[in-house]
């Protein structure tokens, strides 16, 4: 009782309630707050995980630029649906070179964090182009234009090296490099062999994305969605159960 009567002091005095509770958040704000500052990284570091490649990040740009976040997430919530529908839930690790990041919440269709290999590049196409051609209830908009927007990697540098502002590790290899790389990496015929050791051979794929002379917008961004989500390989991926 006695404990209660003291309480009552509290609860009935405006002033004072209000200066325990502000060190009561105060406490709690710290105790939740500052580790953090102290923690050299808050994400798991995982293997696989590279920065884009030249023409991956324009692809990524066109897929900003275009507002694709509007009806799309890229981020699979460790929710039994979802992993189901989708594949392994997303990890903190997986978006570490997006800036800004694609997490999102709304979903008109799909996410879209593990589309990369799901179709083929013919299937991008056709879809992009006349999405109902392929999906007849699909209320995605045409994106057919996209390939006819030729594109030449001349501004590629600068893209990267802002993003190495923000801590996207591009070594000055990759960026002095960054132009021939992003016409290599749509060109079969080209000589690939610099983009593949830059950027890894097994996770980097060279292709005519959209099966047209020449590279347009629609390579960039095929080439980026075939990426997405494959970096990591989950038949040997263990979380750190550490942390
Ligand atoms: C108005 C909403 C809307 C916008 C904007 C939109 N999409 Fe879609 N998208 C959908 C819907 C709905 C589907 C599911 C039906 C289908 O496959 O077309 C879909 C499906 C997809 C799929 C197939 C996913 C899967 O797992 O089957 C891809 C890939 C895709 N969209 C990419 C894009 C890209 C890239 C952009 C931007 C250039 C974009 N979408 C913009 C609504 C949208």
């Amino acid at each position: 009782m006695a404990i209660l009567d003291k309480h009552k002091i509290i609860e009935t005095n405006a002033t004072l309630l209000l200066i325990f509770s502000f060190l009561v958040v105060t406490i709690g704000g710290i105790v939740q707050i500052a580790p953090l500052f102290w923690l050299e990284n808050t994400i798991e570091k995982v293997e696989g995980m590279r920065p884009y490649t030249p023409l991956e990040l324009a692809g990524r740009e066109i897929y900003v630029r275009e507002g694709c976040y509007v009806c799309h997430s890229q981020m699979i919530r460790p929710m039994r649906d979802e992993v189901e529908r989708y594949g392994h839930y997303s990890l903190a690790a997986e978006s570490m070179y997006d800036h800004p990041f694609q997490w999102g919440s709304k979903r008109t269709g799909p996410d879209l964090a593990r589309v990369g290999g799901r179709y083929s590049n013919e299937w991008h196409v056709d879809h992009l182009r006349n999405p109902q051609s392929v999906v007849p209830e699909s209320v995605m908009p045409k994106y057919g234009f996209l390939e006819r927007r030729s594109i030449d990697g001349r501004y590629i540098e600068d893209v990267m090296t802002t993003h190495s502002v923000v801590g996207v590790p591009y070594s000055e290899e990759m960026l002095e490099n960054a132009q021939a790389d992003f016409l290599a990496q749509g060109d079969p015929d080209s000589d690939y062999d610099g983009l593949l050791e830059r950027y890894g051979e097994d996770s980097v794929t060279v292709s005519n994305f959209d099966g047209q002379p020449g590279l347009s917008e629609a390579d960039a961004l095929i080439a980026y969605l075939q990426m997405l989500g494959t970096l990591v390989d989950f038949s040997t991926f263990t979380p750190d159960a550490s942390r």
